[in-house]
């Protein structure tokens, strides 16, 4: 099959296309004949080589596609060839076949286009499964971090379909209107000073604070949380060692999390799936959520897709069509 090759960590054109060996469905396992892989920024760190596959992953890039089911291996129940799936992978997606965890596949959301589909689940997932961690629901304030990305769009759109109020920061005036457009109450200049912004639009602190940024935000972070808010953590962007004030987390009962998706056990991951599609999939089936601004470029071409997102030029979503 054709899939693209890492030559090699570095840049963009380390990424080739190239002929690779069949996968072949294991126990427990189906195979899809990708359609449309998600790009994510985890893909461009394991291409600069700071992201290694989890023991036992593909050492492909990509963690979600959708596809059609092409053979299911023994003790496979509910797929069948032919069907259309979306899978949440732990690698393998940049590829014509890939092989997925049967319980990692979910049938596609209804209405939403197959190639659309392709990257929903792993920002979805991420996203469920962090709010579920803090017990965020109806009534709650978040801040989401970086609402116009890829992970902060759905977020926003998510959270605010759950009830919650939402605050929300990006970079630039059209990010911020973007922000607003998907369904934020507020949206702050993160090149501002946005502790002091939220702290104004909620006096009382934020419930749940979404976090792309991790060590240079830390301590904002906490300084605008709510008594028994959370801060989850979910990227590093701002660097991964910062300092913790316990005493500022004591006197909130706040708590700090740091979840990550991928390395999660296919158990995990299989009941992430199926809250996705329980929750998520009826929000963009009635428009509560929409998929998110998307830009295309074939299998081929993921040099330049990966150019794309390193740039920050990107809004939304990056898929590969195969
Ligand atoms: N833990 C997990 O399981 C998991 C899963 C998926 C993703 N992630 C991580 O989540 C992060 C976002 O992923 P993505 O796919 O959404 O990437 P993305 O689409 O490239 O988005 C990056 C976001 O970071 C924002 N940002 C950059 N500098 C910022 C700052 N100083 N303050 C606030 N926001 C800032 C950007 O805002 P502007 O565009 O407005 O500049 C943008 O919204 C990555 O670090 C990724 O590795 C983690």
């Amino acid at each position: 099959m054709r899939a693209v090759r890492c030559e090699g960590a570095g840049g963009p054109e380390v990424l080739g296309i190239g002929e690779v060996a069949d996968p072949s469905p294991g126990p427990g396992e189906v195979l899809v004949r990708v359609r449309a892989a998600g790009v994510n920024r985890a893909d461009l760190l394991q291409r600069q080589g700071h992201y290694p596959p989890p023991p036992g992953a593909p050492e492909t890039l990509g963690l979600e596609c959708s596809g059609t089911v092409a053979a299911v291996g023994a003790g496979v129940h509910g797929w069948q060839p032919g069907q259309d799936c979306v899978a949440l992978l732990a690698g393998g997606g940049y590829a014509e076949l890939v092989g997925v965890p049967a319980g990692q596949l979910i049938t596609p959301p209804p209405g939403v286009d197959l190639v659309t589909a392709g990257g929903l689940v792993e920002v979805a997932a991420t996203v469920v499964s962090n709010l579920d961690h803090a017990g965020v629901g109806a009534g709650a304030t978040v801040l989401v971090h970086g609402g116009a990305g890829g992970i902060g769009s759905f977020a926003v759109q998510y959270a605010r379909a759950l009830g919650c109020r939402v605050l929300t920061t990006a970079g630039s005036a059209d990010k911020l209107a973007y922000c607003l457009d998907l369904g934020a109450d507020e949206a702050f200049d993160y090149h501002a000073d946005w502790p002091a912004a939220v702290r104004a639009a909620a006096p009382g602190g934020v419930d749940a604070v979404l976090d792309v940024m991790g060590a240079s935000y830390l301590t904002d972070n906490v300084s605008v949380l709510a008594a028994d808010g959370h801060l989850l953590v979910i990227g590093m962007q701002g660097g991964r060692r910062g300092e913790l004030d316990l005493g500022a987390l004591l006197a909130r009962r706040a708590s700090v999390s740091a979840l990550a998706l991928r390395s999660r056990p296919v158990e995990q991951k299989s009941a992430i799936c199926a809250r996705v599609g329980e929750v998520v999939w009826p929000m963009l089936a009635d428009g509560r959520v929409r998929p998110a601004h998307e830009t295309r470029f074939p299998l081929e071409q993921a040099a330049e897709a990966h150019a794309l997102l390193e740039s920050g030029r990107s809004h939304g979503k990056i898929v590969l069509v195969v």
